[in-house]
């Protein structure tokens, strides 16, 4: 069985077949990541092979501190100032590579810049500690398919292909970081995630840059085609249908007999975020004709959730040859 609980013993085994080029699936605040040596591009091949990943999508690389970000990335001021507000936490930023970076091409996808976080999770860092390696983590899903908050989620997924899998128990956020680019002192918001918009808007003092249309090959995982269930969304449904499922939000959900769940009955975007993917798997495995989504509340990490879900809807209107990314069946 790979997965094994998080302890001192086993964190720094999961460090050692870090250091051998093994993969190893570990918990962090957002989501399970699937790491590597960010060093060692062998390993890092395997990330990409294991979760079936196109070669195109760039890895995040997890680090613990801006000192150590500053040898893979260029930090200017405006980084900095992100980094000191937000790191370590749910928040990964796109940086020039620094001229020189020992990090392969391979986790940047070959795009002259390179992903960087700093995870908050005390398993996450233990890990960083013990190994003293840059990690490269996607979340720990096959390509396409929603992201695991929890170790079980991960096995479901990627059964023994990880060498081992940390358990940390369920994420606190349960989506993934919000990415930015920045470029001088311009941010992008390159993927909304557990950090929200008007958090990072209100460091900066403006406005997030939002990528022009067909400009998405800046982030590439941004493709329509994530995160995506196998049964059809049917999202702002005020009130369910026979044969559906019901992801509920706040206190006035309407009372339905079906498989149901509500993503916070009082209301709170947060624990919907933490909930959000959870309650998703839980609903796409009862078989329902669709998943009817009651209308979420478009700010702060409601914004994230609705870009989720909006992907997941698309993603389901695309018939199987066009989708770039996962046509493969979910198993039932
Ligand atoms: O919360 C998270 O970010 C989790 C945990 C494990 O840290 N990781 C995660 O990684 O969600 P992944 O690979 O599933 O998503 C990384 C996103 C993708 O959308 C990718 O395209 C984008 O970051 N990205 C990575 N490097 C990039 C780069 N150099 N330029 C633009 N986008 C980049
Ligand atoms: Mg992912």
């Amino acid at each position: 069985m790979p997965v094994v609980p998080a302890t001192n013993e086993s964190i720094d085994r999961a460090a050692q077949a870090l250091m051998r080029g093994e993969i190893v699936a570990l918990p962090t605040e957002t989501v399970y990541g699937l790491g590597a040596n960010a060093l060692d591009a062998a390993a890092v091949a395997k990330v990409f092979a294991v979760k079936e990943r196109p070669r195109f999508n760039p890895l995040i690389v997890h680090v613990l501190r801006r000192e150590e970000a500053e040898a893979y990335g260029v930090v200017n001021d405006t980084a900095r100032k992100l980094v000191s507000a937000f790191w370590p936490g749910p928040l990964s930023l796109v940086l020039p590579r620094k001229r020189g970076c020992p990090i392969g091409d391979l986790v940047s996808a070959g795009l002259d810049t390179i992903a960087l976080r700093a995870p908050s999770h005390p398993v996450a860092r233990a890990l960083l500690e013990s190994a003293k390696l840059p990690v490269a983590a996607p979340s720990a899903n096959r390509s396409g398919h929603v992201s695991p908050t929890t170790a079980a989620h991960v096995e479901a997924e990627l059964g023994n292909l990880p060498a081992m899998i940390l358990n940390g128990g369920p994420c606190t956020l349960g989506l993934e970081s919000t990415v930015l680019g920045v470029e001088g002192d311009r941010v992008t918001i390159l993927r909304l995630g557990a950090l929200a918009r008007e958090e990072i808007e209100g460091v900066l003092g403006r406005k997030l840059a939002t990528p022009k249309a067909g400009d998405e090959v800046i982030s590439p995982g941004q493709l329509a085609v994530h995160y995506a269930p196998a049964t059809p969304l049917r999202l702002d449904a005020s009130k369910p249908r026979d044969g559906e499922a019901f992801l509920a939000f706040g206190p006035i959900a309407p009372r339905f007999a079906g498989p149901t769940i509500n993503l916070s009955s009082r209301g709170d975007l947060r624990e919907a975020a933490t909930n959000f993917f959870a309650a998703l798997r839980k609903l796409d495995a009862e078989g329902a004709d669709a998943i009817a989504v009651m209308p979420i509340p478009n700010q702060g990490l409601g914004e994230a959730i609705n870009d989720r879900l909006q992907r997941a809807a698309h993603a389901r209107a695309l018939s199987p040859a066009s989708r770039s990314d996962d046509a493969r069946p979910r198993p039932r």
